[in-house]
């Protein structure tokens, strides 16, 4: 069993999709620890490392955090690792995507990129996994699913953004899950069945 040290509960049912079967996963929530992680650090790595920490450090158990953002080119990698807080501190999603919107408005290159870092405590030593994923980013929203900048990014490869994507079509090309395969195959290689 592997703590997902997020309360994220879009991000713990995409993980939950992709490890069914292969690895059981549980939440904080699932795991009764309720605590705010701190996202303090300027880049994706440091805080994906201080939110697994933060959890192992409580628990003393393997698991493994995700830190994520999205890196627009023509505003220098902006939103970033700011993702989640791009308008405000107490950002809703829409008002993240509509600030994003609004500083591409009239800007001819709209790519992008996802990028997830997974950061995995294992035995209490670090492995960390990174998963890309480059696209577009549309002038409008299209499509009602998923969460933050879903509704705006198109990924190379479709023409739908990812908000108009059932969860297995999203995972098809998702950042989280390029990171979350190479977590997989890691586990596999350490023997993972071993280990517990
Ligand atoms: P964090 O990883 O919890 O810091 O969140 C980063 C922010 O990036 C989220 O709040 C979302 O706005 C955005 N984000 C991360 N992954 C995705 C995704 O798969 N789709 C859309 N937005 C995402």
């Amino acid at each position: 069993m592997l703590i997902f040290a997020t309360n994220n509960q879009n991000k713990v049912d995409e993980i939950k999709s992709i490890l069914t079967g292969l690895i059981d996963v549980c939440s904080l929530r699932e795991a009764n620890i309720d605590i705010d992680i701190p996202e303090p650090h300027d880049t994706l790595e440091e805080n994906a490392t201080e939110k697994s920490r933060t959890i192992f450090n409580i628990t003393g158990k393997d698991c493994f955090s995700e830190d994520a953002g999205l890196e627009v080119i023509a505003l220098n990698g902006e939103p970033g690792v700011k993702s989640a807080r791009y308008a405000s501190e107490e950002a809703l999603y829409k008002n993240n995507t509509d600030k994003l919107l609004h500083q591409l408005n009239g800007v001819q290159n709209r790519e992008a990129q996802f990028k997830t870092i997974i950061s995995l405590m294992l035995g209490g030593k670090e492995y960390q996994f990174q998963g890309l994923c480059k696209g577009i980013i549309t002038t409008q929203e299209f499509g009602e699913n998923g969460f933050g900048y879903d509704a705006v990014f198109i990924p190379e490869g479709s023409n739908k953004t990812f908000a108009e994507m059932t969860m297995e079509e999203k995972n098809k090309f998702s950042h989280r899950k390029k990171a979350v395969a190479k977590l997989i195959s890691f586990l596999k290689d350490k023997k993972w069945e071993e280990l517990n």
